[in-house]
């Protein structure tokens, strides 16, 4: 049974096979071809938090492979309060063949995986977002960059974006440059496994020597869903991290700018960079769409191995 609860479960290869079926969905795709492996199988979409790309990516990748989503809301299952974690998961795994699930904590989609009986994704927990850095990665490639000569510079919070962007820039060979506030930097455990991946990076608090260079320049919000009573305080130790005109000139000038969204515009991000012709924010969530339909594929082949 193979799930995708981190960027921890793929090896290079997987990746690079991933990459392809992405780029041969994706193509067929926009050539009108209609290619339905997913026909008569459902996933289970289950979200403790709100989300747009996940969920519609998710949902319409299901309809395009030929299959059915099933959208489950945090008031709706209730899960941990009108029954466990594992009952939740028991359950929906005599129903459907995937479960994709976005969580508070990711001991939650790990007790999903161990108990469903069928392949689980981490649609976005409180540690990663795998799905997300697929897709960023995907973004890149597909522009011809290669990823073994590019740097990468994350600017802003060390969160679970910034987590599966490290472990799979280590994968890759992607060289990152992490700026964030001291306190704020990505998880130590996080770190340990990108080294081990034989991942390089360096973390500053200064910003300005981390984009010089870069071909890329990645932030996010830097407030997370369920940080919100850190706002204040974030907004506060944040400020000098913002990724405007001033830094982006710092940058190659063929840099790229990257963002999951949602965007705080004005905070994070100016409107003028997100919106500017160095952005692929849209690209990067169009192709979450084509790259998690080459994880629904793989996923359902590694496990009827
Ligand atoms: N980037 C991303 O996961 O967006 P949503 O929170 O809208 O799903
Ligand atoms: N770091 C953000 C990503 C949203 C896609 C969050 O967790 O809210």
């Amino acid at each position: 049974m193979m799930h995708l609860l981190s960027i921890r479960d793929l090896t290079r290869q997987r990746v690079d096979d991933i990459f392809r079926l992405t780029a041969e969905l994706k193509s067929g795709r926009k050539a009108g071809e209609l290619s339905t492996p997913l026909a008569g199988r459902v996933l289970a979409l289950v979200f403790e938090k709100p989300s747009l790309r996940t969920r519609v990516t998710f949902e319409v990748g299901m309809a395009q492979l030929g299959g059915v989503a099933v959208y489950l809301a945090a008031q709706e299952i209730q899960m941990g309060v009108r029954e466990s974690v594992g009952d939740v998961a028991r359950t929906l795994g005599r129903w459907v063949n995937f479960i994709a699930a976005r969580t508070y904590r990711q001991e939650t989609v790990e007790t999903m995986a161990r108990l469903a009986g069928v392949p689980v994704i981490n649609a976005l927990s409180d540690l990663e977002h795998p799905c997300q850095a697929l897709a960023d990665f995907f973004t890149l490639s597909e522009r011809g960059l290669d990823l073994e000569r590019l740097r990468l510079a994350w600017i802003g919070d060390g969160n679970n974006v910034c987590h599966s962007i490290l472990l799979l820039a280590a994968l890759m060979g992607v060289d990152v440059s992490v700026a964030c506030p001291p306190g704020y930097e990505p998880d130590r455990s996080i770190q340990t496994v990108a080294r081990a991946l034989g991942g390089r990076f360096r973390i500053t608090p200064d910003a300005r020597s981390a984009v010089e260079g870069a071909d890329a320049l990645y932030t996010d919000v830097w407030t997370s869903m369920g940080q919100d009573v850190e706002r204040a305080a974030r907004l506060e130790a944040f400020r000098p991290y913002q990724v405007n005109e001033r830094l982006l000139a710092l940058a190659k000038p063929t840099a790229v700018v990257m963002h999951c969204l949602p965007a705080h515009r004005g905070e994070e991000i100016t409107d003028g960079v997100l919106d500017g012709p160095q952005s692929v924010a849209l690209d990067q969530s169009e192709n979450r769409l084509h790259v998690q339909k080459a994880v629904l594929v793989t996923l359902l082949e590694a496990s009827n191995e």
